[in-house]
């Protein structure tokens, strides 16, 4: 099948060539010119494990490829993804600027049918804007009056693959979730997905839309919920780790996305949380459990900073070494990173502030100033009076803290994932803190 994927961003560009990779003959665009350069040669400007080589293959045999035209690939393809941004208004409403932009651009170039499928996040509606968007932007010779003659479907088709793991996901989906208002749009999104074989889940456009929020956002409560129950823990001597584990067996609730620590990130669950508020208000309801998530989630941030500043006492000039800048392992993204938040706040206390993080460097060194940037965790740790840990990047399993505490001015360690074991730590002649780990009352005498 010939299809267009319209922005080469995590997902447009995973979908492109994930696409390619099942068969189909993909035409990626984007309107920044230099990332399309980039792509052409086979280099990716994100870190997503094995995307590259995939790239590298499918541009080798002309099966991908990249334009910056979308006049150009909508012309030569029967099925085209909107993949643009679709970042937060002021109010939390989504900005839906470049859908539309996309949209009008498509209808513009349209010559016979064509099918244009929603990839982006966008709340329920959108299909029937992006509808008549098309409508009034067709050529003229396909306009009769209000009668439009060319023959085109909108389709949602929401993506849920997870920065990191961003392929392997896109290649065993858990379900395929497609919004149609046609028999033939089905037909054509059922054809293009049968080599994955997936479990499809059919509905009207809206609900397709709205299943994409309201999954983002109840694993967002599923994070909040965890994080709330830590601070209770902290308060009457329970341990996290060990409630979340309790909970987690039970197969109604899973033990994915109970993990405490310093609250969500990223570019999705924040707006997509603040989407789905805003939409829900607009819709006239109020999603009072919405916007609780959202608090409790700021809060954590506020929680982690006051337990730093309480255990050292004076923040300022104090060396702070931070591990893990990224939103979450495995990725370079620092969209909404919570350590943004935290390293700015100490900043404005006077700290000192090292960072490493193994792949988000170049993205951090643009978000934060006055930032001391270490090529290793043994090169963070030197003189520091603390270290904050605020990603969980499988390589900090396995720091050595004997040679750590050395390095070190004070061994103070907040872990603000809870990835270590406190007894491993403490053995070592650390202090350590995670979140919601209180130590029973018995221990604590
Ligand atoms: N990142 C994720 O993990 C993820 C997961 C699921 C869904 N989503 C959703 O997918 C959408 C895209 O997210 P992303 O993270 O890939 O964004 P991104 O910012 O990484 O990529 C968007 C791309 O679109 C390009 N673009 C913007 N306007 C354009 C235009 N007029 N013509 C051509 N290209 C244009 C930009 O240059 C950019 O490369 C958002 O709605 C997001 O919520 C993201």
């Amino acid at each position: 099948m010939k299809i267009a994927v319209i922005g080469s961003g995590y997902v447009g560009l995973v979908t492109g060539v994930c696409l390619a990779h099942i068969g189909h003959r993909v035409i990626c665009v984007d309107n920044n010119r230099e990332k399309v350069k980039s792509l052409k040669q086979g280099r990716i400007p994100i870190y997503e494990p094995g995307l590259e080589d995939l790239l590298k293959k499918y541009l080798k045999n002309k099966r991908l490829s990249f334009a910056v035209s979308i006049a150009e690939a909508t012309r030569k393809s029967t099925a085209i993804f909107i993949a643009v941004g679709t970042p937060s208004k002021k109010d939390g409403e989504a900005d839906l600027t470049y859908v539309e932009h996309v949209a009008r651009d498509i209808a513009r170039a349209m010559d016979s049918y064509k099918l244009i499928v929603e990839k982006s996040t966008v709340p329920a509606d959108t299909g029937q804007r992006i509808k008549r968007t098309i409508r009034m932007n067709l050529p003229g010779k396909f306009c009769k009056g209000n009668d439009v003659t060319l023959d085109f479907d909108v389709a949602s088709n929401p993506e849920f693959l997870r920065e990191g793991c961003a392929v392997a996901d896109f290649m065993n989906p858990d379900r395929v979730v497609i919004g149609v208002e046609s028999a033939k749009a089905e037909r054509i999104l059922r054809e293009m997905y049968a080599p994955l074989k997936p479990h499809m889940v059919v509905t009207d456009i809206n609900s397709a839309e709205l299943i994409k929020h309201a999954s983002n956002s109840f694993l967002a409560t599923k994070i909040s919920f965890i994080n709330a129950v830590s601070r209770i823990c902290e308060r009457l001597g329970a341990d996290v780790l060990k409630v979340a584990e309790g909970m987690g067996f039970d197969k109604r609730i899973g033990r994915k996305f109970l993990d405490a620590g310093i609250g969500y990130g990223g570019s999705c669950f924040p707006k997509d949380v603040d989407a789905f508020i805003r939409l829900s208000e607009k819709s006239g309801y109020h999603f009072n459990l919405l916007k609780e998530v959202r608090q409790v989630n700021e809060e954590q941030k506020t929680f982690f900073l006051r337990l730093i500043e309480d255990k050292l006492w004076i923040v300022k000039k104090k060396t702070i070494g931070v591990l893990g800048l990224a939103f979450k392992p495995d990725t370079d993204d620092m969209r909404n990173a919570p350590s943004l938040d935290i390293i700015q706040a100490l900043q404005r206390e006077g700290a000192r502030v090292k960072v490493y993080d193994p792949q988000a460097m170049p993205n951090a060194r643009k978000a934060l100033k006055n930032v001391v940037c270490c090529k290793d965790p043994y090169a963070l740790a030197k003189g520091c009076d603390c270290l904050l840990l605020l990603t969980e990047w499988d390589e900090f399993r396995k720091l050595d803290f004997g040679k750590i505490k050395k390095l070190m001015d004070h061994a103070i360690l907040f872990d603000g994932r809870n990835l270590y074991h406190d007894r491993d730590l403490h053995a070592l002649g650390f202090e350590y803190y995670g979140v919601g780990r209180g130590m029973p009352k018995a221990k604590r005498s």
